[in-house]
């Protein structure tokens, strides 16, 4: 008998066509990551990469994920288990999902479809960022099943915007709708800034020599053009151009939404809500006390300010306060299926990821997204397998070593 590999794993459905070989150049993330800026402009590269400050709250995120240990348990599972996950209600391949992301176009010009693709063919969950480069429309074109949506606050005229992207939401059978309540400000994230960007797109010299010296980025350019707050768009007057356009979203898009107006928007979207940004569990049980139907654990995957609590080592009182009334979805560091098993045996229903789909399309190109959530799944099965879980749920009754996590005192 062979030796198997964990990669080498069973899975039930086709893998993207080059998984193998893929797998031999990209064995995990880090691989990706470590590629990523030799095919993407330095800028591109740096405002897909960079946290806030020096990089220090990822860091702590990685840390405080890597920290946290599972004691497995042996002789009760043959084969590796399935990984198929209900949420919301809706059947979904795995507990793995895309985190709603402003630029993704700005790494890889034309990132959010070839993601919300690659999402909708592995049914996994993708979240289109409201600031990201596809509109809504397109989203629900190419993922109509795996749809979820992020929202800023968009609060000029009584929310006029805000409520015309609900409808158009719903219009588009979007299974899930997300407001991120952790951006109170607008914070310097310093590699960005270093490296030329920040508000409006005006390429300096520096930015077109690197543009010029990264021909695969280009063409991708040339195919999908430029698209910055492509949903925001249609607001910002006749055929705006892309700076009208930031400008435009800029002007209306800001603050963080208030209780108040998370139950406004409550009362008008029919279907399952998130909050996400959440580290508390006292703004969970708000949440769930104003009729929201899921808790999104997230610091914004360090991108805020380093300062803020690693969402791992919060996760447990917030599934702990809410977790038998609220779906609960963690984000912040995770690089692998492995990261994922921790947040699931910590009391997540699923982990998502940011960062990591944007090292996979720069180092890969279009294929890169699926590659990623093959990866990510092939490793949770792996995961699970070693700890002797049977399922994703089943994680939850590991025992596990969690040096950071957080007590509460009672509210
Ligand atoms: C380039 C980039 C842009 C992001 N834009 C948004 C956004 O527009 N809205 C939002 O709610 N979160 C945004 N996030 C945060 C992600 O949704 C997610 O919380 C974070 O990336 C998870 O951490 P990870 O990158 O370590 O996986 C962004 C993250 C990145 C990396």
């Amino acid at each position: 008998m062979h030796d198997m590999t964990a990669t080498q794993s069973l899975l039930p459905r086709p893998r993207t066509p080059r998984f193998e070989a893929l797998h031999r150049r990209f064995p995990t993330s880090a691989y990706l990551r470590a590629r990523a800026p030799r095919n993407v402009p330095r800028f591109a590269f740096e405002y897909g990469d960079t946290g806030a400050g020096d990089d220090v709250g990822i860091a702590h995120n990685w840390a405080a994920l890597d920290a946290v240990k599972v004691v497995p348990r042996y002789g009760v599972m043959p084969s590796l288990p399935p990984v198929e996950c209900e949420l919301f209600g809706r059947r979904y391949a795995a507990p793995i999902g895309i985190a709603p992301m402003g630029g993704p176009s700005l790494v890889w010009p034309g990132a959010d479809l070839l993601m919300a693709r690659a999402a909708q063919a592995a049914r996994v969950p993708f979240t289109l960022g409201v600031a990201g480069g596809a509109t809504i429309e397109e989203v629900a074109k190419v993922a109509p099943e795996v749809f979820w949506l992020q929202l800023y606050r968009f609060a000029h005229n009584d929310h006029k915007i805000g409520f015309d992207l609900v409808r158009r939401a719903q219009e588009a059978d979007v299974k899930v709708l997300v407001l991120t309540l952790d951006v109170p400000v607008r914070t310097t994230r310093s590699r960005e800034s270093y490296a030329g960007l920040g508000g409006e797109f005006r390429p300096t010299p520096r930015m077109i020599t690197e543009m010029l010296a990264r021909p695969k980025w280009l063409l991708a350019l040339l195919r999908h053009g430029y698209p910055r707050f492509a949903t925001v768009r249609q607001y910002a007057g006749e055929n705006p151009t892309t700076n009208e356009t930031i400008r435009f979203a800029r002007r209306e898009m800001g603050g963080a939404f208030s209780w108040e107006e998370v139950a406004r928007y409550r009362e008008r979207w029919r279907g399952p809500m998130m909050v996400k940004g959440i580290l508390h569990p006292a703004d969970a049980e708000q949440a769930v006390s104003l009729g929201i139907d899921g808790v999104w654990v997230s610091n914004h995957g360090g991108r805020q300010i380093e300062a803020l609590v690693p969402p791992i080592d919060v996760l447990p009182a917030i599934a702990a306060a809410v977790g038998k009334r609220a779906t609960i979805i963690f984000d912040s560091g995770i690089r692998s299926g492995q990261d994922v098993m921790r947040a699931l045996a910590l009391g997540a229903d699923a982990g998502f990821a940011g960062k990591s789909f944007l090292w996979a399309v720069a180092a890969v190109g279009d294929d890169g997204p699926a590659y990623l959530i093959d990866l990510y799944i092939d490793e949770l099965r792996a995961s699970l397998g070693q700890i002797g879980a049977r399922s994703p749920a089943a994680a939850r009754e590991s025992l596990v070593r969690h040096p950071g996590r957080m007590e509460f005192p009672e509210a």
